[in-house]
């Protein structure tokens, strides 16, 4: 895939210097609007940009400034799930080193493993696991983008999860825990659920793995939140969508001030 065209098309509309790049995921996306002058672009009139499908995701990108520091954001990301492969999935992350981003912030609905979460929980990711099978790195590496094995051990920064955690108590203190990937689109079952817990999984959600795994080939810190919008599978009666948009929206104040606030301070 062509990033050069990408990169030169979104600098000629004024991206020029961004610091944080953010991944919003299910309902999150509003912390967008906080960007002030915006420079905001449909993912459809970026060259080579996929498009999202997903309801509740908008398919947008912001730039500019968020409590000081220049950002650049995605309102909607491209799921696996979506039939993408992962290479388009993770298109954007790539896209971000480019213009410069050095710190990425990825968030995501997910259902809580746990027994001690609750819905309306934040969850700070503090490391994850893939239980697909799938790679965004399988194939050809490309030197110039990163090494072929890629050290995952310190794959969420341990200096931003403390920091986070910090701001967290101020607002509503946030759980820590360790997100596990499934594709989806289904929900899981309840005996994958248990089999979850059992290899250690906190939460579960259908994202945010393959664009960790890219940011860290790139080099770049990442910090991951996940918002639980529901206890999984066989925790309670059932799942649906809806649920997840609506908790989400709940979380959102807290979930804004505690990033507002990591964003403008970390240093
Ligand atoms: N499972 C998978 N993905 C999710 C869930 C869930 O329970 N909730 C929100 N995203």
């Amino acid at each position: 895939m062509s990033f050069t065209q990408t990169v030169e098309y979104l600098k000629q509309k004024g991206i020029t210097q961004p610091e944080f790049g953010l991944i919003l995921g299910s309902g999150l996306g509003d912390l967008a609007d906080e960007i002030e002058q915006p420079i905001c672009l449909d993912y459809s009139e970026i060259p080579n940009f996929p498009v999202s499908t997903v309801e509740g995701h908008a398919g947008e990108l912001v730039y500019g400034q968020l409590a000081g520091r220049w950002v650049i954001a995605l309102k909607g990301r491209f799921h696996y799930y979506e039939g993408y492969d992962l290479e388009t999935v993770t298109y954007p992350v790539r896209i971000f080193h480019e213009l410069g981003v050095s710190k990425l912030v990825v968030t995501n609905a997910a259902g809580g493993v746990n027994t001690d979460f609750v819905p309306g929980d934040l969850m700070i990711i503090t490391d994850h696991i893939n239980l697909t099978g799938a790679n965004p790195l399988i194939g050809k590496n490309i030197q110039e983008h990163g090494p072929r094995f890629v050290d995952m051990s310190h794959a969420y920064s341990a200096k931003a999860i403390e920091f986070l955690a910090q701001i967290g108590e101020k607002y509503q203190p946030m759980k820590r825990g360790v997100y596990t990937w499934l594709t989806g689109p289904t929900y899981e079952t309840p005996a994958e659920i248990r089999m979850v817990r059992t290899v250690g999984g906190d939460a579960v959600g259908m994202s945010t793995v393959p664009e960790v795994i890219v940011a860290q080939h790139c080099g770049m810190e990442v910090i991951g939140i996940s918002c639980i919008t529901n206890l999984a599978a066989g925790m309670q009666a059932t799942l649906n969508h809806e649920e997840v948009i609506e908790v989400s929206q709940k979380a959102k104040p807290n979930f804004k001030k505690t990033l507002l606030e990591f964003i403008g301070e970390y240093a």
